[in-house]
């Protein structure tokens, strides 16, 4: 029976008070009881162990290391053995080359964990850590979401923290408890091969997609069947490597770093993320993995950060190697430990354990920085359940590859695209026109995927799932077969047939020439040249010729500069890296189905050479030669940062403030109509920037602190307001300290600017 118990009105207020009170009291002390029970359990068993035993929980190896190479994925039982049980290794990552079925998966882990917790002294189970960087990367039959750089021109945190829920999911369905995600580097050098991970170059945006996704991935407890630890990296200052090649040195000055890089990974580290993994490269002829300020003082002291510590993939090991910081092996390892990193990724490579074990020995390294670095490792694995069940869970596995998956996955791409120019309102296309559908993106499914998609560089078609359509394909199910004709012209660096494709256009009413780069990862995404390769640039000019209206669609990981058939082109469509319906959704966007709503999450070139961001200093915008004169050319990018187009028209008007003057402790309120002026209902993100008058650290000339993502039907209007508080004014000023100084300053929404003062 239903027992509904009724209170007079009068008591019901004070009683909800009193259970308020109640309940936050046993929920907060069961919460610290909880985690002094983990604490005490962790002293308890790191009392039992040697050296040697946690040394090996430092120790992190790739899988190759365990596999049965001729019969992969099934474990070698002899080379398991050496490294578990002998060797004590505690941390397991990656895939040997390409994605596993979740069933291989679950198989794998079970017989990891079988040696683990049955034939090691201690029973430590291992913990298998894994990269899902855009959805799950290497289980087949996953959910590829946009990745990140898209995920940031949806200007949606939320569909952020639901994208990292499912790929917490499907990680955690393939038995496995660590995601080595999110990237958190800002996007400051567009030559980076990396670009594309990232979610652009603005630090509050990078800031709070971060924060969605890893709120999503972590859920309410890291415990739980639907969650996994999350991994932020790379810390810190590996995007902005000076030559634009991976791994190479930068040079950042601390008040630069602690301006822009640092405050995603504090958001991130105030978000609960449970690890951290290191920036593999040099900032000011330092190697981040031996820079004891950065990981122990600012991460630890200052940020607060409790977490794990990893290295990236061999970096140890190449402070010898690579960096020559260290003149033996052996001494490198004393350099990172004693810097702070708590595991190696070493991942191919033992003698870690025995440097290890003998520099402690030997006085070089305490062991009371050993026990820190295996308590915290330990702790996770705690809070991971791995200690009650290491085994892949039932409740688990039943939440892989679910339809709904896909549906988000739509969704997200749908929200990336960001139709940059759209000449006549040429766009949406009408059905039923013939179509010529072209160049190298436009029948390719990894190029709409990019890095990390079922392999590590994302070029191999045969893993991906057989429903997932490349451009063409969805174009052609949207406008019937018979309406879409298709000639590749060039492929993505070299000629194929451009006359062919010259002579299929003149058949058709409309081009969608799609174009951009093929995927790639890491170092092998190291390119030369910014520019859009010629052979792509020529396609275009060719099908220009022909006088029918093209239409550019792009799928790239970063902005390849295209100055030169800008002009020509009647619409652009700028699609990221979309993922595994991110053909489905620029169909959806080329024709009209969906009302595009991206906004560019980073400023892209009109000129290699022209490198500039949208919070720029005045100075670079400023003619020498007209004194006090803003010179329009000197910012002059191709598309400016949350440049992005609908639709339908929206107007900004009466931008108001509560107040003309701000002080410490209060909120500035912000308000600003919104009118949906044109014919199509559609989603607009109103963003918020500041300008500080005049600061002892040179201004920029705009910073964006708050957006807000709308819907509006066609004709209708919707105030949207903001909060400001001093905190949302500050900046790193000369002595690296944050500060808010007194003075002018104004809020600007789209063209509207008003003016107030902090006092
Ligand atoms: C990458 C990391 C990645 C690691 C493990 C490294 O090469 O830099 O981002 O997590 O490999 O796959």
């Amino acid at each position: 029976m239903n027992r509904v118990i009724r209170f007079p009105k009068r008591y019901t207020m004070k009683i909800q008070f009193q259970y308020f009170f109640i309940f936050s009291f046993v929920f907060i002390t069961s919460f610290s009881f909880a985690q002094t029970d983990v604490d005490a359990k962790v002293e308890r068993l790191l009392s039992t162990m040697t050296l040697e035993e946690k040394v090996g929980q430092m120790t992190q190896l790739t899988l190759d290391k365990i596999i049965d190479t001729k019969n992969e994925p099934a474990i070698d039982k002899a080379k398991i053995h050496d490294i578990l049980v002998e060797h004590h290794v505690g941390s397991i990552l990656n895939v040997t080359s390409h994605a596993y079925t979740p069933k291989e998966w679950q198989t794998l882990i079970t017989g990891i964990q079988d040696v683990a917790t049955k034939e090691t002294r201690l029973k430590i189970p291992v913990l298998y850590g894994i990269d899902a960087i855009h959805g799950v990367t290497y289980t087949l039959g996953s959910t590829l979401f946009p990745q990140n750089i898209a995920m940031a021109a949806t200007r949606n945190p939320e569909l952020a923290f639901k994208c990292g829920e499912v790929t917490a999911k499907e990680v955690r369905a393939s038995g496995i408890r660590w995601n080595f995600a999110p990237v958190l580097d800002l996007a400051r050098q567009p030559l980076w091969a990396r670009f594309g991970e990232t979610y652009g170059e603005d630090v509050y945006l990078d800031g709070i997609m971060g924060e969605g996704i890893i709120k999503g991935m972590q859920g309410s407890s890291v415990a739980n069947p639907t969650s996994v630890a999350a991994c932020m990296k790379h810390f810190i200052g590996y995007s902005f490597p000076f030559s634009g090649k991976d791994r190479t040195p930068s040079y950042i000055p601390e008040i630069m770093l602690r301006e822009y890089f640092l405050p995603p990974f504090k958001k991130a580290v105030d978000a609960g993320a449970k690890t951290i993994m290191i920036n593999s490269a040099e900032i000011n002829g330092l190697p981040m993995h031996a820079n004891k300020y950065l990981l122990t003082d600012v991460l630890r002291n200052e940020l607060g950060f409790t977490g794990v510590v990893v290295s990236d993939w061999e970096d140890i090991i190449r402070l010898y190697t690579r960096h020559k910081i260290a003149s033996t092996p052996k001494e490198a390892v004393r350099i990172a430990i004693n810097a702070g990193i708590d595991m190696s990724m070493t991942p191919y490579d033992l003698n870690f354990c025995t440097y290890l074990v003998e520099l402690v020995k030997e006085g070089q390294v305490s062991e009371a920085r050993i026990n820190e670095a295996v308590k915290r490792i330990l702790k996770l694995k705690y809070e991971l359940g791995l200690f009650d069940n290491p085994y892949p869970e039932p409740a688990a596995a039943k939440n892989f590859g679910l339809p709904e998956y896909r549906k988000l996955a739509l969704e997200a791409a749908h929200e990336a695209i960001t139709l940059a120019k759209n000449e006549n309102k040429i766009l949406p296309l009408s059905k039923g026109k013939k179509v010529l559908v072209t160049g190298p993106g436009a029948n390719s499914i990894t190029c709409l995927n990019g890095s990390w998609s079922y392999t590590w560089q994302g070029i191999r078609p045969e893993f991906f799932p057989k429903d997932a359509r490349s451009i063409l394909a969805a174009i052609k199910s949207k406008n019937g077969d018979a309406n879409v004709s298709y000639a590749e012209g060039s492929g993505f660096d070299k000629e194929i047939n451009i006359a062919k494709a010259v002579e299929a256009a003149k058949a058709v009413d409309y081009i969608v020439l799609c174009l951009g780069e093929e995927a790639y990862a890491e170092t092998p995404g190291d390119i030369d040249e910014l520019d859009l390769p010629i052979v792509q640039q020529n396609l275009a000019t060719a099908l220009y010729a022909t006088g029918k209206p093209v239409i550019l669609v792009f799928t790239e990981g970063r902005p390849r500069v295209f100055r030169n058939i800008e002009p020509g082109a009647k619409g652009v469509v700028l699609a990221y890296l979309p993922g595994i319906e991110g053909g489905t959704a620029i169909a959806d966007v080329l024709f009209g189905d969906y009302n595009p709503d991206g906004k560019l999450p980073f400023t892209y070139p009109r000129f290699a050479g022209d490198i500039k961001f949208y919070d720029h200093k005045l100075s670079e915008a400023l003619n020498e030669y007209w004194p006090w004169s803003v010179d329009t050319l000197a910012y002059n990018p191709q598309y400016a940062f949350g440049h992005g187009l609908s639709y339908t028209s929206f107007e900004y008007s009466n931008l108001r403030l509560n107040t003309k003057t701000l002080t410490s402790n209060e909120k500035l309120k912000v308000f600003v109509d919104v009118k949906n002026t044109g014919q199509k209902s559609g989603k607009i993100t109103v963003e918020l920037y500041t300008h500080d008058f005049y600061a002892s650290i040179t201004p920029s000339v705009r910073r964006l602190r708050k957006f807000k993502k709308i819907y509006l039907e066609a004709g209708k209007q919707q105030t949207v307001e903001f909060e400001i508080s001093k905190d949302d004014l500050s900046f790193v000023g000369n002595d690296l300290k944050t500060i808010t100084e007194a003075g002018d300053f104004e809020v600007i929404v789209e063209n509207l600017k008003a003016g107030f003062t902090y006092k």
